[in-house]
């Protein structure tokens, strides 16, 4: 795999560079009534790679998703919100002088016409990737028409890397390719705790997404204990290898199922504090509602241990923010699910695309 570290700025003048980044940020109606974006970390975590491609003096298309949009298109998953902000942050950051332009549309003549404005060191965002099926469906057409629009690919997006999805692995494969400094930065960091983590070595995963407890059923074998929270307990049923073995411990509920009861938390802080390594990867609890009771619990316990604290995803994050825990945390990666399958399988397959 090439890393844009590698390469003299010089490759890059003049060239129209698609960087895949990762803005699935949240979004919440501010006081005008307008869609604004509520946490900025994961644009800040793209500026390095745009500062160093903007003063190579490259054509910037930025593809992103946002979201899970269930149709073509629904503005409350337009990316506009993110382009402003992104904006703000490129002029304060990096020292940004033009402005940030952004197509309504990902592919297609006008998207192509957009592209063609662009001037040397200038920042284009195209419109959410997930309002085309082909995105998610790795469709070759699709990721055809996304490869029309540049001369070469940038990969600084770890946290939707484990998707196979068109401008994921896709794209790579029709255009001379990298991955960015962020991506080797996370890359680099989760590989030497992979490979060398003081133990014990305990995971708390939380959150609702079901493909964490895959990426789970992976780790039996590099966990000590693996802590279950949010809703995965009640979505543990089908997965035979978690049930039967003795490192996992799924969380009791309470009756709302909005936390994990206190028992549990009870539980569970007598386990996390005796860890050398903590990995954090989602709330246990619904933290979006309020509801922070073990969350807090837990994640204190965490840091209390004195053992080496990781946290991935943009929820952890965001209840760590909240907590103001978040400057206890060793080492932070961009996304939860991303984290752990890397952590499971040493690769991603958005990684491996780019060999
Ligand atoms: C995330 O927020 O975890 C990534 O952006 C991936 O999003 P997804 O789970 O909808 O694919
Ligand atoms: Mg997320």
């Amino acid at each position: 795999m090439k890393a844009l570290s590698s390469f003299s700025p010089s490759v890059f003048d003049g060239l129209r560079v698609l960087v895949r980044v990762d803005y699935n940020v949240s979004l919440k109606e501010n006081d005008k009534g307008e869609l604004a974006v509520v946490d900025d970390e994961r644009i800040r975590l793209s500026l390095p790679t745009l500062r160093f491609l903007i003063e190579a003096g490259a054509r910037v298309i930025l593809l992103s998703h946002l979201g899970r949009p269930q149709k073509e298109s629904d503005s409350q998953f337009s990316l506009a919100p993110v382009a402003q902000k992104l904006n703000e942050l490129a002029f304060g950051l990096i020292g940004y002088k033009k402005k940030i332009l952004f197509s309504p549309k990902t592919i297609g003549n006008l998207t192509q016409s957009w592209t063609k404005k662009l001037e040397k060191g200038q920042i284009l965002l195209l419109e959410n990737l997930r309002f085309y099926s082909g995105e998610e469906d790795n469709d070759p057409v699709f990721a055809k028409r996304l490869a029309k629009l540049g001369n070469f690919y940038i990969n600084d997006a770890f946290s939707v890397s484990h998707r196979k999805h068109a401008s994921v692995v896709g794209l790579p494969k029709l255009l001379p390719s990298a991955s960015g400094l962020t991506l080797e930065k996370e890359i680099n960091s989760l590989t030497s705790l992979l490979n060398n983590p003081a133990r014990p070595l305990i995971l708390v995963i939380g959150g609702v997404k079901e493909d964490k407890l895959e990426f789970t059923s992976q780790m039996l074998d590099w966990a000590d204990q693996i802590l279950l929270g949010g809703l995965l307990p009640e979505k543990i049923s089908g997965f035979t290898k978690l049930l039967e073995s003795k490192k996992v411990f799924p969380g009791r509920l309470t009756k709302d199922k909005q936390d994990l009861d206190k028992q549990t938390i009870a539980n569970f802080r007598k386990k996390i504090i005796q860890a050398k390594t903590v990995v954090l990867a989602g709330p246990v609890g619904n933290t979006d509602q309020g509801h922070y009771r073990g969350t807090r619990a837990l994640f204190e316990a965490a840091i209390a241990s004195g053992g080496f604290v990781v946290a991935g995803g943009g929820d952890t994050q965001a209840a760590l923010t909240r907590l103001e825990l978040i400057d206890s945390i060793n080492y932070i990666a961009s996304g939860g699910g991303a984290m752990l399958d890397f952590l499971a399988k040493g690769t991603l397959p958005g990684i491996e695309a780019l060999k």
